[in-house]
C-alpha cells in the first residue's frame, strides 16, 4: 500500500539535490512536499532529540546546522522500508564495503557526513513530516461514496 516518508539531502550533499531528485523520482517514489531550510543548531537538536546523550550529538547538530537541508516527502508502495534500502547503511565508509550502488556510498562520506536520511517507522515518519510541514493538512480518503 502507499505510504509516505521524509526524506533529508543533508549539508554535505546540497549540491547534488537535483541529482538526487530524479533518482527518487525513477525509484518510482512521487514527490509531495519539498522545502528548503537552514536549521538553526536548535532545531537540529530538536529533530535529532532521541540521540541526546550520545558522544555524536554535538557534532550532528553543528553538521546538520552547517547549511541548508532539503527535506523531501516522498511517497509509493512500503516507502518508508524501501527508501532506507535505497539510501543505504548510516555509516557511508563502511556502505561503500558493503552496498556500493546505495545513495550514501555514493554522496556521503563516513558514519556522520552520509548525505541522506529516511525515517525509520511509519510513526517517525509522521512525526518527521509534521517537523518540516507543520501546517500541511492530509487530506482524508473518501469512504463509502
Ligand atoms: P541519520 O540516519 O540521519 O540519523 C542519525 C544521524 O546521526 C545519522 O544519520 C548520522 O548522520 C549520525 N550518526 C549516527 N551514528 C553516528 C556515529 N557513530 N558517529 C557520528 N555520527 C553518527
Amino acid at each position: 500500500y502507499v505510504e509516505r516518508t521524509l526524506a533529508i539531502v543533508k549539508p554535505d550533499a546540497i549540491h547534488k539535490s537535483e541529482e538526487i531528485e530524479d533518482i527518487i523520482l525513477r525509484s518510482g517514489f512521487a514527490i509531495l512536499q519539498k522545502r528548503r531550510v537552514h536549521l538553526t543548531p536548535e532545531q537540529a537538536s530538536d529533530f535529532y532529540a532521541e540521540h541526546y546523550g550520545k558522544m555524536f550529538f554535538p557534532s550532528l547538530v553543528a553538521y546538520m546546522s552547517s547549511g541548508p537541508v532539503l527535506a523531501i516527502v516522498i511517497a509509493r508502495d512500503q516507502a518508508i522500508s524501501y527508501w532506507r534500502e535505497l539510501i543505504g547503511p548510516t555509516n557511508a565508509l563502511k556502505a561503500r564495503q558493503t552496498h556500493p550502488d546505495c545513495l550514501r556510498a555514493v554522496y556521503g562520506t563516513d558514519d556522520q557526513r552520509n548525505a541522506l536520511h529516511g525515517s525509520d517507522s511509519f510513526s517517525s515518519s509522521e512525526k518527521e513530516i509534521r517537523f518540516f510541514f507543520p501546517d500541511s493538512v492530509i487530506e482524508p480518503v473518501p469512504v463509502g461514496q
